[in-house]
């Protein structure tokens, strides 16, 4: 899939986010190695506690559509739900995620792409698992 077809899928995806509580909406894609996606957005929960992000939403769905070794790519989108047009910062995952992210890559061996943008898609920041988590713990 184009990068920019992957961008469309992670807003996409964002437009179901459940964040009533944070009004910050993220969404995420998720591309195997063959070109499959997988989505996912952030779902919080009156017990904020309980609230899951965009990455790990979309990398569960990941694990069920191609498997978590098989992940290539990751988008992510995000912005408060007011933003407006003004370009924004782009919105990184943050460490929790990273560990996640960082599970799909040692189980396959490989380095996993992560590209975050605003919350229209726009500002891009391109880097990759190792850059974003390195000596990452593992068991
Ligand atoms: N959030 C994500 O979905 N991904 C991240 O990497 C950072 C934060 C969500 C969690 C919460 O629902 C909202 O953004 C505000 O923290």
């Amino acid at each position: 899939m184009s990068g920019d077809a992957l961008v469309k899928a992670a807003l996409a995806a964002r437009d179901r986010a459940h964040a009533p509580y944070s009004r910050f909406h993220v969404g995420c894609a998720v591309e195997s190695l063959n070109g499959e996606v997988a989505v996912g957005a952030n779902m919080e929960n009156a017990c904020y506690r309980l609230g899951i992000c965009a990455e790990q939403s979309a990398l569960a769905a990941a694990q069920q559509a191609f498997g978590l070794e098989n992940v290539a790519r990751l988008v992510v989108v995000g912005g408060f739900a007011d933003a407006g047009e003004d370009i924004g910062e782009a919105v990184m995952p943050c460490g929790g995620c990273r560990q996640a992210i960082a599970e799909a890559a040692q189980l396959s061996g490989r380095n996993i792409t992560v590209t975050c943008h605003d919350h229209r898609g726009r500002n891009a920041v391109s880097t990759d698992i190792a850059s974003l988590l390195p000596a990452a713990f593992s068991l």
